[in-house]
Protein backbone atom coordinates (compact mmCIF):
# COMPACT_ATOMS: atom_id res chain seq x y z
CA UNK A 1 0.00 0.00 0.00
CA UNK A 2 1.42 3.67 -0.89
CA UNK A 3 2.42 5.64 2.05
CA UNK A 4 0.76 8.72 2.81
CA UNK A 5 2.10 12.22 1.49
CA UNK A 6 3.06 14.92 3.53
CA UNK A 7 4.44 18.29 1.97
CA UNK A 8 6.70 20.31 3.98
CA UNK A 9 6.82 24.15 2.83
CA UNK A 10 10.58 24.94 3.81
CA UNK A 11 13.99 22.46 3.66
CA UNK A 12 14.09 21.40 7.37
CA UNK A 13 16.77 18.86 8.50
CA UNK A 14 15.59 15.07 7.58
CA UNK A 15 16.85 14.07 11.79
CA UNK A 16 13.92 16.45 13.07
CA UNK A 17 11.49 14.50 10.90
CA UNK A 18 12.24 10.90 11.84
CA UNK A 19 9.21 10.42 13.44
CA UNK A 20 7.08 10.60 10.25
CA UNK A 21 10.02 8.80 8.30
CA UNK A 22 8.07 5.52 8.18
CA UNK A 23 4.50 6.64 8.45
CA UNK A 24 4.93 8.91 5.42
CA UNK A 25 6.33 9.76 2.12
CA UNK A 26 7.74 13.28 3.07
CA UNK A 27 8.16 15.94 -0.10
CA UNK A 28 9.70 19.82 1.01
CA UNK A 29 9.93 22.94 -0.65
CA UNK A 30 13.57 23.11 -1.42
CA UNK A 31 13.94 26.75 0.19
CA UNK A 32 15.23 27.05 3.98
CA UNK A 33 14.48 30.89 3.93
CA UNK A 34 12.21 31.51 1.10
CA UNK A 35 8.28 30.65 1.34
CA UNK A 36 6.80 27.98 -0.57
CA UNK A 37 5.29 30.29 -3.20
CA UNK A 38 1.12 29.96 -3.09
CA UNK A 39 0.85 28.47 -6.70
CA UNK A 40 2.93 25.49 -5.18
CA UNK A 41 1.13 25.05 -1.95
CA UNK A 42 -2.03 24.54 -3.54
CA UNK A 43 -1.00 22.17 -5.86
CA UNK A 44 0.67 20.15 -3.47
CA UNK A 45 -2.10 20.61 -1.07
CA UNK A 46 -4.10 18.61 -3.93
CA UNK A 47 -2.44 14.63 -2.97
CA UNK A 48 -0.88 15.73 0.55
CA UNK A 49 -2.06 13.59 3.42
CA UNK A 50 -0.76 16.49 6.04
CA UNK A 51 1.36 19.59 5.53
CA UNK A 52 3.89 21.14 7.57
CA UNK A 53 3.37 24.37 7.49
CA UNK A 54 5.38 27.80 8.51
CA UNK A 55 2.99 31.14 10.10
CA UNK A 56 3.77 32.36 6.24
CA UNK A 57 1.40 29.87 4.67
CA UNK A 58 -2.40 30.76 4.32
CA UNK A 59 -4.31 27.56 4.84
CA UNK A 60 -8.00 29.23 3.94
CA UNK A 61 -10.90 27.91 2.26
CA UNK A 62 -9.72 28.28 -1.61
CA UNK A 63 -6.54 25.27 -0.34
CA UNK A 64 -9.07 23.44 1.60
CA UNK A 65 -11.82 22.65 -0.61
CA UNK A 66 -8.89 21.28 -3.10
CA UNK A 67 -7.18 19.24 -0.88
CA UNK A 68 -9.06 15.78 -1.01
CA UNK A 69 -6.72 13.78 0.69
CA UNK A 70 -5.91 16.33 3.37
CA UNK A 71 -6.04 14.89 7.18
CA UNK A 72 -3.82 17.48 8.87
CA UNK A 73 -2.06 20.10 9.52
CA UNK A 74 0.90 21.28 11.67
CA UNK A 75 1.94 24.93 12.03
CA UNK A 76 5.28 25.54 13.23
CA UNK A 77 4.23 28.45 15.52
CA UNK A 78 2.04 28.76 18.24
CA UNK A 79 0.07 31.46 16.78
CA UNK A 80 -1.95 30.19 14.40
CA UNK A 81 -3.89 32.86 12.63
CA UNK A 82 -2.52 32.33 8.95
CA UNK A 83 -4.93 29.06 9.22
CA UNK A 84 -8.57 28.92 9.24
CA UNK A 85 -9.39 27.01 11.97
CA UNK A 86 -13.62 26.75 11.29
CA UNK A 87 -13.02 25.64 7.46
CA UNK A 88 -10.81 23.15 8.38
CA UNK A 89 -13.17 21.61 10.76
CA UNK A 90 -15.79 21.62 7.80
CA UNK A 91 -13.16 19.81 5.69
CA UNK A 92 -12.43 17.67 8.78
CA UNK A 93 -9.10 18.58 8.62
CA UNK A 94 -7.03 18.71 11.90
CA UNK A 95 -4.92 21.59 13.13
CA UNK A 96 -1.85 21.61 15.40
CA UNK A 97 -0.12 24.04 16.20
CA UNK A 98 3.41 24.09 19.10
CA UNK A 99 2.77 25.42 22.23
CA UNK A 100 4.67 25.17 25.61
CA UNK A 101 8.02 23.88 23.46
CA UNK A 102 8.44 27.67 22.71
CA UNK A 103 7.49 29.51 25.62
CA UNK A 104 10.91 30.23 27.56
CA UNK A 105 12.37 31.12 24.29
CA UNK A 106 9.91 33.48 23.43
CA UNK A 107 9.97 35.06 26.57
CA UNK A 108 13.50 35.23 26.90
CA UNK A 109 13.30 37.24 23.30
CA UNK A 110 10.32 38.94 24.69
CA UNK A 111 12.14 40.54 27.90
CA UNK A 112 15.51 40.59 25.80
CA UNK A 113 14.02 43.07 23.00
CA UNK A 114 12.07 45.07 26.44
CA UNK A 115 16.04 45.12 27.78
CA UNK A 116 16.88 46.63 24.21
CA UNK A 117 14.24 49.05 23.51
CA UNK A 118 14.49 50.47 27.67
CA UNK A 119 18.59 50.47 27.43
CA UNK A 120 19.50 51.39 23.91
CA UNK A 121 21.53 48.86 23.21
CA UNK A 122 21.42 48.26 19.84
CA UNK A 123 22.01 52.10 19.24
CA UNK A 124 24.72 51.98 21.71
CA UNK A 125 26.55 48.91 19.74
CA UNK A 126 25.97 50.25 16.43
CA UNK A 127 28.05 54.15 17.89
CA UNK A 128 30.77 52.11 18.12
CA UNK A 129 30.48 49.95 15.03
CA UNK A 130 29.70 53.47 12.89
CA UNK A 131 33.08 54.70 14.75
CA UNK A 132 31.22 57.59 16.60
CA UNK A 133 31.91 57.18 20.29
CA UNK A 134 34.22 59.88 21.05
CA UNK A 135 33.38 60.52 24.81
CA UNK A 136 31.66 60.02 27.55
CA UNK A 137 28.72 62.05 28.62
CA UNK A 138 26.22 62.21 31.73
CA UNK A 139 23.39 61.43 29.19
CA UNK A 140 25.28 59.65 26.34
CA UNK A 141 22.78 56.83 25.77
CA UNK A 142 21.17 57.15 28.43
CA UNK A 143 17.63 55.38 28.14
CA UNK A 144 14.85 53.84 30.39
CA UNK A 145 15.42 51.88 34.35
CA UNK A 146 13.92 48.28 33.80
CA UNK A 147 13.86 47.77 37.72
CA UNK A 148 11.30 48.09 40.08
CA UNK A 149 9.00 49.82 37.21
CA UNK A 150 5.52 48.59 36.00
CA UNK A 151 5.03 45.79 33.34
CA UNK A 152 1.69 45.43 31.98
CA UNK A 153 0.92 42.27 29.74
CA UNK A 154 -1.66 42.04 27.29
CA UNK A 155 -2.44 37.91 26.77
CA UNK A 156 -1.59 36.13 30.01
CA UNK A 157 -0.72 32.56 28.70
CA UNK A 158 2.02 30.82 29.27
CA UNK A 159 4.41 32.56 27.56
CA UNK A 160 3.02 35.78 29.75
CA UNK A 161 3.59 34.25 32.53
CA UNK A 162 7.09 33.35 31.85
CA UNK A 163 7.54 37.05 30.94
CA UNK A 164 5.92 38.02 34.08
CA UNK A 165 8.70 35.44 36.04
CA UNK A 166 11.71 37.04 34.54
CA UNK A 167 10.01 40.61 35.50
CA UNK A 168 9.72 39.23 39.51
CA UNK A 169 13.54 38.81 38.82
CA UNK A 170 13.96 43.06 38.33
CA UNK A 171 11.81 43.28 41.15
CA UNK A 172 8.96 44.41 38.83
CA UNK A 173 5.47 45.30 39.93
CA UNK A 174 3.41 42.71 37.00
CA UNK A 175 -0.06 43.88 35.97
CA UNK A 176 -1.82 41.69 33.02
CA UNK A 177 -5.36 42.07 31.02
CA UNK A 178 -6.90 39.26 29.61
CA UNK A 179 -10.36 38.02 28.79
CA UNK A 180 -10.18 35.58 31.64
CA UNK A 181 -8.12 35.93 35.00
CA UNK A 182 -5.13 33.75 35.23
CA UNK A 183 -5.13 32.07 38.70
CA UNK A 184 -1.60 30.77 38.26
CA UNK A 185 -0.14 33.88 37.71
CA UNK A 186 -1.75 35.80 40.09
CA UNK A 187 -0.96 32.83 42.93
CA UNK A 188 2.67 32.36 41.38
CA UNK A 189 3.74 35.66 40.45
CA UNK A 190 1.46 38.12 42.18
CA UNK A 191 0.21 39.59 38.58
CA UNK A 192 -2.83 41.53 39.34
CA UNK A 193 -5.58 41.68 37.01
CA UNK A 194 -6.30 45.35 35.18
CA UNK A 195 -8.90 46.49 32.99
CA UNK A 196 -7.36 47.29 29.60
CA UNK A 197 -7.26 50.35 29.99
CA UNK A 198 -5.60 50.93 33.50
CA UNK A 199 -2.69 48.45 32.33
CA UNK A 200 -2.30 50.97 29.84
CA UNK A 201 -2.47 54.12 31.93
CA UNK A 202 -0.38 52.49 34.95
CA UNK A 203 2.67 50.09 33.00
CA UNK A 204 6.06 51.32 32.18
CA UNK A 205 6.55 48.67 29.71
CA UNK A 206 3.58 47.70 28.20
CA UNK A 207 4.02 44.11 26.62
CA UNK A 208 1.47 42.93 23.68
CA UNK A 209 1.72 38.59 23.87
CA UNK A 210 -2.40 38.67 23.11
CA UNK A 211 -3.16 36.33 19.74
CA UNK A 212 -4.10 38.10 16.17
CA UNK A 213 -8.46 37.27 16.45
CA UNK A 214 -11.11 39.37 14.99
CA UNK A 215 -11.43 40.85 18.74
CA UNK A 216 -7.84 41.85 19.10
CA UNK A 217 -7.30 43.08 15.48
CA UNK A 218 -5.90 46.86 15.80
CA UNK A 219 -6.60 46.67 19.68
CA UNK A 220 -3.13 48.84 19.82
CA UNK A 221 -4.52 52.29 18.05
CA UNK A 222 -4.23 55.57 18.78
CA UNK A 223 -7.07 55.92 21.27
CA UNK A 224 -4.86 52.93 23.16
CA UNK A 225 -1.37 54.74 22.67
CA UNK A 226 -2.51 57.72 23.96
CA UNK A 227 -3.74 56.60 27.55
CA UNK A 228 -0.06 55.53 27.90
CA UNK A 229 2.57 57.43 30.21
CA UNK A 230 4.80 59.68 27.80
CA UNK A 231 7.41 57.63 29.48
CA UNK A 232 6.47 53.90 28.56
CA UNK A 233 7.75 51.75 26.29
CA UNK A 234 5.39 49.37 23.63
CA UNK A 235 6.63 45.80 23.72
CA UNK A 236 5.42 43.72 20.50
CA UNK A 237 5.91 39.95 20.37
CA UNK A 238 2.84 38.71 19.08
CA UNK A 239 1.67 39.54 15.45
CA UNK A 240 1.66 42.60 13.81
CA UNK A 241 -2.24 43.41 13.03
CA UNK A 242 -3.12 43.56 16.89
CA UNK A 243 -1.17 47.46 16.33
CA UNK A 244 -2.46 50.42 13.92
CA UNK A 245 1.17 50.89 12.59
CA UNK A 246 0.04 53.85 11.55
CA UNK A 247 -1.17 55.16 14.91
CA UNK A 248 1.65 53.05 16.41
CA UNK A 249 4.00 55.54 13.95
CA UNK A 250 2.38 58.95 15.45
CA UNK A 251 2.19 57.94 18.94
CA UNK A 252 6.21 57.37 18.90
CA UNK A 253 6.75 60.80 16.41
CA UNK A 254 4.65 62.91 18.79
CA UNK A 255 6.11 61.65 21.90
CA UNK A 256 3.00 60.58 23.01
CA UNK A 257 5.59 57.14 23.95
CA UNK A 258 9.06 57.37 24.49
CA UNK A 259 9.60 54.29 22.70
CA UNK A 260 9.08 50.68 21.00
CA UNK A 261 10.64 46.91 20.62
CA UNK A 262 8.70 45.38 17.65
CA UNK A 263 9.48 41.91 16.36
CA UNK A 264 6.37 41.18 14.20
CA UNK A 265 4.89 43.42 11.85
CA UNK A 266 1.79 43.81 9.55
CA UNK A 267 2.91 42.44 6.43
CA UNK A 268 6.20 40.25 6.70
CA UNK A 269 8.96 40.86 5.91
CA UNK A 270 9.75 44.88 6.43
CA UNK A 271 11.94 46.69 4.21
CA UNK A 272 14.11 49.04 5.58
CA UNK A 273 12.39 51.74 4.29
CA UNK A 274 9.24 50.78 6.67
CA UNK A 275 8.74 53.96 8.51
CA UNK A 276 8.64 51.90 12.06
CA UNK A 277 12.46 50.91 11.35
CA UNK A 278 13.51 54.06 10.87
CA UNK A 279 12.98 55.39 13.89
CA UNK A 280 15.63 55.69 16.65
CA UNK A 281 13.22 54.91 19.65
CA UNK A 282 12.08 51.84 17.48
CA UNK A 283 14.18 48.55 18.25
CA UNK A 284 12.97 46.45 15.44
CA UNK A 285 13.67 42.77 15.02
CA UNK A 286 13.13 40.44 11.95
CA UNK A 287 9.98 37.75 14.35
CA UNK A 288 12.72 35.57 15.94
CA UNK A 289 10.10 35.26 19.17
CA UNK A 290 11.50 31.52 19.08
CA UNK A 291 14.54 31.27 16.97
CA UNK A 292 16.55 29.38 19.19
CA UNK A 293 17.97 26.58 17.25
CA UNK A 294 16.86 24.17 20.43
CA UNK A 295 13.43 25.43 20.22
CA UNK A 296 13.10 25.49 16.68
CA UNK A 297 14.19 21.87 16.34
CA UNK A 298 11.77 21.12 18.99
CA UNK A 299 9.28 22.55 17.30
CA UNK A 300 10.11 20.71 14.01
CA UNK A 301 9.99 17.49 16.00
CA UNK A 302 6.71 17.89 17.38
CA UNK A 303 5.23 19.12 14.03
CA UNK A 304 6.26 15.63 12.49
CA UNK A 305 5.07 13.89 15.34
CA UNK A 306 1.36 15.63 15.38
CA UNK A 307 1.39 14.29 11.76
CA UNK A 308 2.35 10.97 12.43
CA UNK A 309 -0.29 10.53 15.36
CA UNK A 310 -3.25 11.74 12.91
CA UNK A 311 -2.46 9.48 9.86
CA UNK A 312 -1.96 6.55 12.44
CA UNK A 313 -5.25 7.67 13.48
CA UNK A 314 -4.55 8.00 16.86
CA UNK A 315 -4.87 11.52 19.10
CA UNK A 316 -2.01 14.16 17.78
CA UNK A 317 -0.41 15.87 20.92
CA UNK A 318 -1.03 19.17 20.06
CA UNK A 319 -4.61 20.02 18.24
CA UNK A 320 -5.57 23.75 18.07
C1 LIG B 1 4.82 31.82 16.96
O1 LIG B 1 5.19 30.65 17.18
O2 LIG B 1 3.65 32.13 16.79
C2 LIG B 1 5.89 32.85 16.96
O3 LIG B 1 5.43 34.04 16.46
C3 LIG B 1 7.11 32.35 16.21
O4 LIG B 1 8.24 33.09 16.57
Amino acid sequence: MDKPIVYVTRTLPEEQLSPLKEAADIEMWEKEDEPCPRDVLLEKAKTADGLLTMLSDRIDEELLKEALHLKVVANLAVGYDNIDVEAANKHRVICCNTPDVLTESTADLTFALLMAAARRIIEASDWIKQGRWTGWGPYFLAGADIHHKTIGIVGMGSIGRAVARRAKGFSMNVLYHNRRQNSEAEEELGAVWVSFDELLEQSDFVVCLTPLTKETKHMFNRSAFKKMKHTAFFINVSRGQVVDEGDLYDALVEKEIAGAGLDVFAEEPISKKHPLANLPQVTALPHIGSASKETREAMMRLCAENIALVLGEKQPKTEI
